[in-house]
C-alpha cells in the first residue's frame, strides 16, 4: 500500500502544483470583486474554480480510473474504495479579491481514515504534503505542531462562515478569548488548519466546514502531530462536520471552552 500510495502522492503534488498555475493566471485584479458572482450569501464562485476543478478531476481520472472523485462544485463524480476530495479554490474571498491568501487543496481518504493531503499556495510559494505513517512537509521539510501548552500565549483561528447562527460564532469567539488566546480569521480554513501543522498557530476552530475545505489539511495534520476532532465522524463527510485542530498541549483546554460555546451542538 505504501508504494501505491507514494505513487498517488506524487502524482497528485504534480496535479496540485499545474493546477495552482492556471489558478494564479486566472487569479483577479485587485478591485475586481464587485463582479465576481456569488453562490450564496458571502460564498464567491469565480471562473477558476470550475475550471481548476475540471482540470484536477480529469488528470486523476487519468492516472487512477479506479479511485473516486469529489469536488466542490461538481460533487461526489466517481466513486471508489478511495476517494480524492478536492477544494479547487480555497480562501474565494481573498482569491475573488486579488489576494494571496489561497490554495489548491487535494486530500485522499479511505471511508474515515486521511491518506494524502497537497496543499498548494502559489501566491504564498508554499506547498504542504503528507502521507499516512510518512509525516508531513512544507516545502519539502518536515512540520511539526507547536508545543505551546498556556492559553495565554497562544494564537487560534476562529473560522468563520454564515452556515450557523451568528450569535453562536460570538460564543465561540467569546469562549476562546476569554482563556486568554489571541484569535485570527484568515478567510481560508485549509491554510488556518496547516498553520496548526506548522506551529505558526496553535489551533483552528470552526463551527461548521465542509469536507472538501479539510481533506488535505486532515492528514497533514495528523502527521504533524497535532490533535484533531474526529471529523470523518458522524455526517461529517457528507455534510461537514465542526472542527478542532490544535497543538496537543492546548487541545483540551481548548475543547472544553468551544464545548462550552456549544460548538458541537
Ligand atoms: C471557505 C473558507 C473559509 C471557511 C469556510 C469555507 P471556500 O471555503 O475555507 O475560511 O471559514 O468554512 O467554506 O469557499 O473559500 O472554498
Amino acid at each position: 500500500m505504501s508504494t501505491a500510495l507514494q505513487r498517488r502522492l506524487d502524482v497528485a503534488s504534480t496535479i496540485v502544483e499545474e493546477a495552482g498555475r492556471k489558478a494564479m493566471a486566472l487569479r483577479p485584479e485587485p478591485g475586481a470583486a464587485a463582479t465576481a458572482k456569488l453562490k450564496g450569501r458571502q460564498d464567491w464562485l469565480t471562473e477558476a474554480d470550475g475550471a481548476v476543478e475540471a482540470f484536477i478531476s480529469d488528470a486523476l481520472a487519468k492516472a487512477f480510473p479506479e479511485d473516486g472523485f469529489q469536488g466542490e462544485e461538481t460533487g461526489r463524480g466517481r466513486t471508489g474504495a478511495l476517494r480524492w476530495v478536492v477544494d479547487p479554490i480555497d480562501g474565494t474571498s481573498n482569491y475573488a479579491r486579488g489576494a494571496d491568501r489561497w490554495c489548491v487543496s487535494l486530500g485522499l481518504i479511505e471511508e474515515r481514515t486521511p491518506l494524502l493531503g497537497v496543499i498548494f499556495a502559489p501566491a504564498l510559494h508554499e506547498t504542504f504534503t503528507a502521507r499516512h505513517g510518512a509525516g508531513a512537509f512544507r516545502n519539502g521539510l518536515p512540520i511539526h505542531a507547536s508545543t505551546e501548552r498556556d492559553l495565554t500565549r497562544a494564537i487560534v483561528e476562529v473560522g468563520w462562515s454564515p452556515r450557523r447562527p451568528l450569535a453562536r460564532f460570538h460564543r465561540l469567539l467569546q469562549g476562546v478569548m476569554a482563556q486568554g488566546a489571541a484569535v485570527r480569521l484568515g478567510g481560508s480554513g485549509a491554510l488556518g488548519l496547516v498553520d496548526v501543522a506548522v506551529g505558526r498557530s496553535d489551533a483552528y476552530v470552526e463551527l461548521h466546514i465542509n469536507l472538501w475545505d479539510v481533506a488535505a489539511a486532515l492528514a497533514i495534520l495528523g502527521e504533524a502531530g497535532a490533535w484533531v476532532s474526529p471529523f470523518l465522524e458522524g455526517h461529517g463527510p457528507e455534510a461537514g462536520n465542526p472542527i478542532l485542530a490544535a497543538a496537543p498541549g492546548v487541545a483540551g483546554a481548548l475543547a472544553e471552552a468551544a464545548e462550552l460555546a456549544g460548538w458541537g451542538a
